[in-house]
């Protein structure tokens, strides 16, 4: 103890005793970091409002062509300008059930496909096609019925097809879906290889003719 006496204060209980240790300095700069960076965070996004928020970003996935409405007017000026939830319309609050319904999802679908020119080939090796079967049963079965026979969704074991019958025009299908149609975009539900391996499952099911098969839609394609 007798190196630290320089440190020791003068208070004592029963008989503990305290050392005035400074704070390393290391320690220091990454509080004082960390300060300085909330205050960068805090301009950034909500003062000049410049960055995008979780909720601007996911409707600017949904829609290409979405613009942050408040970056068409910074608040450079008004510093303290009244803060709104980043959900704020001022026709009245959306929720964000709202702002998801309200996204032009079909624009969004469009412009995906238009620069998704990926030819996709379906795989064939067993284990894929038994995981994209377990995928199939556990997301697919409730619309497409469980031989691929159709019910809500249109039959995937016949010979037309609403949106081509190649593994590229399926995978479209599955990873964009047709939200106005009832079929939702799966990308954000199956990881690629999943959405991958359920397309070629989908594959396999063409030709199948299983009992109570849904009629026909959409064209007949001939392979
Ligand atoms: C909630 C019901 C529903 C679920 C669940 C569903 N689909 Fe669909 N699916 C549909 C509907 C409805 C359509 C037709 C869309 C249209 O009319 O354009 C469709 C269309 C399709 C098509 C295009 C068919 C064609 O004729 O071109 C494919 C492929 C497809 N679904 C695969 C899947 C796969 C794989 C899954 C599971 C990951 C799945 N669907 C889950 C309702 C569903």
């Amino acid at each position: 103890m007798t190196e630290n006496l320089d440190k020791l204060l003068d208070h004592e209980y029963d008989g503990i005793r305290e050392l005035d240790n400074d704070l390393p300095n290391w320690w220091l700069w990454l509080f004082y970091l960390t300060i300085a960076w909330g205050v960068i965070y805090f301009v950034y996004y909500h003062v000049i409002e410049v960055g995008y928020l979780q909720v601007d970003e996911y409707r600017q996935e949904m829609d290409p062509n979405y613009v942050r409405v408040s970056s068409e007017n910074p608040k450079f000026v008004g510093l303290l300008a009244e803060y709104h939830s980043p959900l704020f319309d001022p026709s009245g609050d959306m929720t964000p059930r709202k702002a998801i319904l309200a996204g032009p999802q079909e624009a969004f679908v469009e412009a995906s496909r238009e620069s998704d020119t990926v030819v996709y080939v379906a795989l064939t090796d067993e284990a894929s096609i038994a995981g994209g079967q377990g995928i199939y049963s556990k997301n697919c079965v409730s619309c497409h019925g469980a031989l691929g026979e159709g019910g809500i969704g249109p039959n995937l074991t016949d010979q037309y097809w609403l949106h081509g019958a190649d593994m590229t025009s399926i995978i479209k299908s599955i990873k964009y879906g047709y939200p106005a149609k009832g079929m939702i975009s799966w990308r954000g539900f199956l990881k690629t290889d999943q959405v991958l391996q359920v397309g070629s499952y989908v594959m396999t099911l063409k030709g199948t003719n299983p009992p109570n098969g849904k009629a026909p839609q959409g064209e007949l394609v001939e392979e």
